[in-house]
């Protein structure tokens, strides 16, 4: 996608009218070179009540029909990744549409795949396509993460030795955002070796959200030789705070030769001699 020049506005699009598409949308408050200008849900209620309520009046209910017809420069695909009354794996097809109508650029939520083969069908996908990607994770650019990962980046712990990563939520909900934040803390190293356990089978379909494993704890090895632990769900998942919830546990600790940064949802703590 060209740069733009002062001026200039990105045409953008929203696929899919629930919930998280809310903030999506609102976020134009502060977005000064872009314009949302078509949005689309197969749900016509809810396709109608977004739309009055950000004023956009051009809306869809087919994906290729708007893309055909809008060619927006950014496209956000605001779905879940299953389709909850079949769980029939939304990701890949829609990444693969945006693909195909040469959408310079699509913003997509978490969690990208829930499976090795929908992960596949999208890692043959990125080898191939045009179109440039990017997540929504919700903790890389929070502030005391930034500050942290300053104190990490100028050698302030050291060496990184060890990384230990947890959530309380299952991976398919909050795990995304977890190892996001560990990769934003080494350079987005790829993990090359992955040990790992699960449990709970309760969760397998998509009735209670996203569908994954209830817990999971894993060793990960990154290209760049840090070991990580990982832990997903209340079983392993430490508690970071005395919320009763599961959502506020979200955490990441690196411990280096010198010192430590930890990290949690609502306190954090370092050590840096
Ligand atoms: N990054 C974050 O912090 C964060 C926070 C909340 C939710 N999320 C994620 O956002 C995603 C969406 O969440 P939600 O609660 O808004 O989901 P939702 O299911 O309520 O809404 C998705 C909408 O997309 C529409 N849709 C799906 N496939 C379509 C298709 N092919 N064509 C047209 N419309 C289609 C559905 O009709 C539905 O209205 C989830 O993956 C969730 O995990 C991320």
């Amino acid at each position: 996608m060209p740069p733009i020049g002062a001026g200039s506005m990105y045409k953008t699009a929203m696929l899919g009218c629930g919930g998280r598409a809310r903030g999506h949308a609102d976020a134009y408050r502060f977005v000064k070179h872009g314009r949302l200008a078509a949005i689309c849900d197969m749900d016509e209620k809810r396709l109608n009540t977004f739309g009055d309520e950000f004023g956009i009046s051009s809306r869809y209910t087919d994906l290729d029909a708007m893309l055909e017809k809008e060619k927006p420069d950014v496209l956000h695909i605001v779905t879940s990744p299953v389709v909850p009354s079949s769980n029939e794996r939304l990701r890949y097809p829609l990444m693969k549409q945006a693909s195909d109508h040469g959408v310079p650029a699509a913003i997509i939520e978490k969690p990208v795949a829930i499976e090795g083969e929908d992960w596949k069908q999208i890692a043959g996908l990125a080898k191939e396509t045009k179109t440039k990607f990017v997540v929504n994770t919700q903790l890389n650019f929070h502030p005391k993460n930034l500050e942290l990962k300053k104190d990490v980046a100028e050698g302030r712990i050291g060496e990184i030795r060890f990384i230990d990563a947890s959530a309380r939520s299952r991976a398919a909900e909050q795990g995304g955002h977890v190892l996001q934040l560990v990769s934003s803390y080494i350079d987005d190293a790829h993990p090359v070796r992955v040990l790992g356990q699960i449990a709970g089978s309760e969760h397998l379909n998509s009735a209670g959200g996203h569908p994954g494993p209830t817990h999971a704890a894993a060793q990960v090895l990154y290209e760049n030789g840090v070991h990580v632990s990982i832990a997903f769900g209340t079983e392993f998942g430490q508690m970071a705070s005395d919320d009763p919830g599961t959502y506020g546990h979200k955490r990441v600790f690196i411990v280096g030769t010198k010192g430590f940064v930890h990290w949690r949802f609502s306190s954090w703590e370092r050590a840096t001699p």
